[in-house]
């Protein structure tokens, strides 16, 4: 599927040194019109710097920034058509919920009725109707957040930057936000540039992610692909929790359909089709916890049975993530619906089936 968008914006080569330390080294993006994209990597990767190079609060040692076409390098944040929305909100605290939203359009002199238009326009978008009147002190954090959303979209940006926006929530508040956040992204298309450490708040609100280690760019796509093919062991420990198991390629089936991988585990079986994989290959295996079956399954095929004793079990109502211990080894095995299935104890022996459908690592 060709993706006829614009580019929106586009980062090229960007590098960013505080002293001898390299913070962001040779970043680039291609991000398009709508796109909610977010920088997804462990703290302390580059991902607020970049948000800060790209709003132009930071000047970039090297590397273009290009917005719409045009070079923006050296333009200065409040023209260049960008809002950031920080992580601790940073609100005038002295001033009413109106008077922030209100504060970005009266400072670029727009037309009164015109500024009165837009604040109840950004409370209705953000569900403050009737609160404009009140001091930001006076709201919960699920409230401030919507006027900080309100406040950096009453300028009509060209792009919206958020810095780990849901990370001073608790967890129910988070997931409403992070649902009320996709909706006005995609209600207003307006292109986002987002910032996590959390991998499931990055996979469930973009389009796509970029995955960040240590400044640099590891991996570029939607969030299944990335999820379903990770490019190297630590996306796919970091995207979620993963089974990575190390192993030599003993065999190839004639007809190229599989293979036989000899690994911690023992021999297993896996699908070998449009894998380029070779006989005497060291590989890993990335095993996802959930398709992983404990118990024995009702087609027993006796292909890929292991024996383990589970070592540590984590419920969650409608899952169990348990640990097994499979010679020596630790394997994670998420069960679904384990009311219905039946639950495993501490020091249960068990039976466990790794698919033949797994990633390969080279
Ligand atoms: N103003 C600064 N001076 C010196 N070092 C900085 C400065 N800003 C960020 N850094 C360093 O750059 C690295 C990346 O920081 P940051 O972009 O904030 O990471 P992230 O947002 O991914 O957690 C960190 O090691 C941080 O300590
Ligand atoms: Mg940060």
């Amino acid at each position: 599927m060709h993706d006829e968008r614009k580019l929106m914006l586009v980062l090229d080569d960007i590098h960013k040194s505080f002293g001898d330390f390299e913070a962001v080294r040779g970043v680039s993006a291609d991000i398009k019109e709508g796109e909610l994209i977010t920088f997804l990597g462990p703290s302390g990767c580059g991902k607020t710097t970049l948000l800060r190079i790209i709003s132009g609060l930071t000047t970039p040692n090297s590397g273009k920034i290009i917005l719409d076409g045009q070079v923006i390098n050296d333009i200065t944040p409040e023209k260049r058509g960008i809002q950031m929305c920080f992580q601790n909100y940073a609100l005038f605290p002295h001033l009413t919920v109106s008077g922030n939203i209100r504060y970005g359009p009266e400072v670029q002199k727009w037309e009164k009725n015109r500024i009165e238009e837009r604040v109840e326009e950004m409370l209705h978008l953000v569900r403050l109707d009737g609160l404009g009147d009140r001091r930001i002190d006076e709201l919960s954090g699920g409230q401030q957040q919507r006027v900080a959303l309100a406040r950096a979209l009453a300028l009509e940006p060209k792009v919206l930057l958020l810095d780990e926006p849901l990370s001073n929530l608790d967890a129910n508040l988070r997931l409403q936000m992070r649902d009320m956040l996709r909706e006005i992204q995609s209600r207003v298309n307006i292109t986002t540039v987002f910032v996590t450490h959390d991998q499931v708040e990055a996979m469930t609100i973009s389009d796509r992610l970029i995955i960040m280690r240590e400044g640099v760019v590891e991996q570029v796509g939607p969030p299944v692909a990335i999820y379903e093919n990770p490019d190297n062991e630590f996306i796919a420990s970091f995207i979620g929790y993963v089974n990575i198991l190390k192993g030599e390629v003993k065999s190839i089936s004639k007809d190229s359909k599989s293979a036989i991988v000899s690994t911690e585990l023992g021999d297993l079986e896996i699908l070998a089709s449009k894998k380029d994989i070779k006989v005497g290959w060291r590989v890993y295996l990335i095993v996802r916890p959930e398709t992983v079956i404990i118990g024995s399954p009702e087609e027993r095929t006796d292909i890929n049975i292991v024996k383990g004793t589970i070592r540590s079990i984590m419920y969650a109502g409608s899952t169990v993530k348990y640990v097994a211990d499979i010679e020596g080894k630790d394997l994670i095995i998420d069960q679904y619906d384990p009311a219905t299935q039946g639950m495993h104890g501490m020091g249960d022996k068990v039976m466990v089936t790794i698919p033949r459908n797994v990633h390969v690592l080279k």
